[in-house]
């Protein structure tokens, strides 16, 4: 039942390394502030994959890419976020899946304060920054996360916005909002869609929840440094523990909406079921 019995880290850098290069860090340091190091711990402050399929992770001013390596400025990535609204941080992000809407699709989302900023190719779309309320009306303003949940998962193309212990979901085609308290979950202070499972980060712990009815199955909370980031003395250890490609056996391989390819190894792991 519980599908991350087996899951190798290499699946998930596999994954994200494809595509995403390593990134410069050495303006990193520049502004005096600490940089973040995510194996210490941290909460993030919203986590979502771009048009590409590769991950980002938010934390104040910084984002890692996929899920090694260290920490660079997010104005690097995504410029305009510190730029116009000075803010150094996202409340939450999101990439939409909406087909029917190639103009969307795929576009990255972030809210900061009351503002939302649509970016694809890691460009900012014109007209953004706009008001939340005039893209996702009804949604509300200092969200704490989003998470996308097409079709099929939830029971039509919908965003899932989280704050505090309420739920919206906000429906793409009707632009209706649902609200849900799920006060059995933590604060999900950001949240991520992976292989059609979904997960609630708060400190440095996920919960996988159902995306409609917000049912928690199996024992969680779970480290997320044990499963989401390579760092030594958790999950598989640091990134010399991880073996080479020629010498694991790939057990599934299993694409995404986007194409893209996610390789899995290991005894027992599930990449594509469904299991609550
Ligand atoms: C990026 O953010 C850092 C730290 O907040 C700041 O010092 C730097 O000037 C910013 N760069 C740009 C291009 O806005
Ligand atoms: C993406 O952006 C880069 C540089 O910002 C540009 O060179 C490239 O043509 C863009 N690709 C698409 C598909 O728009
Ligand atoms: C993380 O979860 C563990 C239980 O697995 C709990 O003891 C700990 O307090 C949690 N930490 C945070 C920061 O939520």
């Amino acid at each position: 039942m519980n599908l991350f019995t087996g899951f190798l880290l290499l699946g998930l850098a596999l994954a994200s390394v494809s595509g995403a290069p390593a990134p410069p860090h050495g303006s990193a340091a520049d502004d005096g502030a600490a940089v973040p190091d995510r194996c210490e711990g941290i909460e993030f402050d919203a986590i979502t994959p771009d048009e590409k399929g590769s991950h980002f992770f938010f934390k104040g001013a910084y984002l890692w890419k996929g899920f090694r390596g260290s920490a660079q400025l997010s104005n690097e990535s995504f410029k305009e976020l510190d730029d116009i609204h000075h803010i150094g941080h996202v409340d939450a992000a999101f990439r939409m899946h909406n087909t029917k809407n190639p103009e969307d699709h795929d576009h990255i989302y972030f809210f900061l304060d009351d503002k939302v900023f649509s970016y694809y190719n890691h460009t900012l779309e014109e007209g953004y920054p706009k008001e939340i309320q005039e893209d996702f009306p009804g949604v509300p303003s200092h969200l704490d996360a989003a998470v996308e949940c097409p079709t099929g998962e939830c029971m039509a193309d919908s965003v899932l916005f989280f704050k505090g212990q309420d739920v919206h979901v906000y429906d793409i085609d009707t632009k209706t909002l649902k609200t849900k308290t799920w006060s059995h979950l933590p604060v999900c202070t950001s949240a991520l869609r992976w292989l059609e499972h979904y997960y609630c980060f708060n400190g440095h712990n996920f919960t996988r929840f159902n995306p409609v009815t917000g049912e928690v199955r199996g024992l969680y909370p779970k480290d997320a440094r044990d499963y989401f980031m390579s760092c030594d003395s958790f999950g598989h250890g640091g990134d010399h523990k991880v073996p080479k490609c020629s010498e694991i056996k790939l057990d599934a391989i299993s694409t995404d909406a986007t194409g893209k390819k996610y390789l899995f190894a290991g005894p027992s792991l599930h990449a594509s079921g469904h299991s609550a």
